[in-house]
């Protein structure tokens, strides 16, 4: 089948090289020219394991080309998957939507034949409907069908989660065409005995939204069980442990520590939020500022430990972050904890150097006034503390022997309770978290 990705981010460049993948002919539509030029030569512009080779592999065979013309678009297919952001309003609880409501008004006017328009991005409720009214407004003697094809894909693992999704979920209005279209497209998907979910579009919106809420709230609960372990004394991982065991519950997603960030979930929660008290229900949502707050705090305490193991001042204190991005195999830095930290210990006085992985350019471009180390090693020379803020296996693999001996003060604090004490205890750390 033919069809038009709009938007080459994390999420539309994933979509378009897997549907690329399932044997489809896609055109992706990016208007920024310089992420279009590195597309359109093979070339990711972000860290996302498997994705540059899928994507040139197709590039290469001509099944997946890069436009930045919507003309193009519009003439290529008659099934199109919106994939734009939807950030956090500046100062605002709610989400931008302008990127959405551009891909409409610049691609609907254009449409010389009937289409089906698959939204992908995350949206607050009721957006396809109101898309669908503007879409009728501007569609010339065509016919265009929006319906809501929620994507569940984590940044680390968007291909696999892409081709082998838990599920699929597609809200539509009654009559449409677009769950015939959607079992064609994702035909081998669904051959692997994957769900596929068909409702309305209110509810597949709320089905994405209400899956990310409930993700920020397991983890948001864990992380208020850690505050109480820590004025009781007991240890928050064998809790989860336990607690994971019973099938009700699960442990993915009860890792305590530093708490959730990204592009996804806080602004998703506060997006959640408002729509809610839009709709008259925000009490029904009341819960979820505690989440957020719960979460935020962990970056506060995570601040206070720092200053505390320093003997109560950050000031003039060199302090070593292993980990910058929201979580690890991601460079992204998106409202990452590890950031936020970082800036927080600088503004108290101390001297702050990072290392990440994958995340070292986008943490330059965010937080230019950090000092940068090339390796973790470099990061920790003369360190008072060394904070491992983003659970990457190359600081669960550091030699703390080794490592002992680069450091002012063996202090380590596991922002992430990713490391094994007793090996840091053993090399003669003090090991917090
Ligand atoms: C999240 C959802 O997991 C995806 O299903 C969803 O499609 C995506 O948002 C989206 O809306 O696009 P992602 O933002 O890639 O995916 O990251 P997660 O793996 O959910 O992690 C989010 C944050 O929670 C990270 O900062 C991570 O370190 C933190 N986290 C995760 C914890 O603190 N504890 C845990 O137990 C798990």
């Amino acid at each position: 089948m033919r069809m038009v990705v709009l938007g080459l981010g994390y999420l539309g460049a994933t979509h378009a090289a897997c549907m690329a993948e399932l044997g489809h002919d896609v055109l992706g539509v990016e208007i920024v020219p310089e992420k279009r030029a590195q597309l359109a030569a093979g070339e990711v512009p972000f860290y996302e394991p498997g994705l540059p080779e899928l994507l040139k592999r197709h590039i290469d065979s001509g099944r997946l080309t890069v436009s930045g013309s919507y003309a193009e678009a519009a003439d290529f297919a008659d099934i199109f998957f919106i994939a734009v952001g939807t950030p956090q309003k500046k100062g605002e609880y709610s989400a931008d939507l302008q990127y959405v409501d551009a891909a409409i008004e610049e691609l609907v006017p254009l449409l010389t034949r009937d289409a089906i328009i698959l939204g992908k991005s995350t949206v607050p409720v009721g957006t396809a409907q109101r898309l669908s009214e503007r879409a009728d407004e501007l569609a010339k003697d065509v016919d265009v069908e929006i319906a809501w094809n929620p994507e569940f894909l984590r940044e680390g693992f968007a291909v696999q989660d892409t081709l082998h999704p838990d599920r699929l979920v597609l809200g539509m209005f009654a009559g449409g065409a677009s769950e015939t279209a959607c079992r064609e497209i994702y035909g081998p998907i669904l051959d692997e005995g994957t769900p596929l979910i068909v409702t309305d579009p209110p509810t597949a919106e709320l089905v994405k939204t209400s899956a990310n809420a409930f993700l920020a709230t397991k983890i948001s609960f864990i992380n208020a069980i850690a505050e109480v372990c820590d004025a009781a004394g007991a240890d928050v991982k064998s809790i989860a442990d336990a607690i994971g065991f019973d099938a009700r519950i699960g442990r993915k997603f009860l890792n305590a520590g530093l708490g959730f960030g990204g592009g996804c979930l806080p602004k998703d929660i506060r997006a959640f939020m408002a729509r809610a008290g839009e709709l008259g229900a925000a009490e029904a949502l009341s819960f979820l500022r505690e989440v957020d707050n719960v979460n935020m705090r962990r970056r506060t305490r995570m601040v206070e430990l720092t200053r505390e193991v320093c003997g109560g001042s950050l000031l003039g204190k060199r302090i070593a972050i292993l980990g910058s991005a929201f979580k690890p195999e991601s460079d992204d830095v998106r409202d990452s904890p590890a950031l936020n930290v970082a800036g927080q210990i600088q503004l108290q006085g101390a001297s702050v150097t990072v290392y990440d992985p994958k995340a070292m350019d986008n943490s330059r471009k965010l937080f230019p006034t950090l000092d940068y180390a090339i390796t973790a090693f470099d990061a920790c020379e003369k360190a008072d503390v060394v904070l491992v803020l983003t659970e990457w296996r190359e600081f669960l693999a550091l030699d703390p022997i080794e490592l002992g001996e680069q450091v002012r003060q063996r202090i380590v604090v596991d922002g992430r309770m990713c490391l094994d004490p007793a090996r840091w205890s053993d090399a003669g750390w003090q090991y917090r978290v």
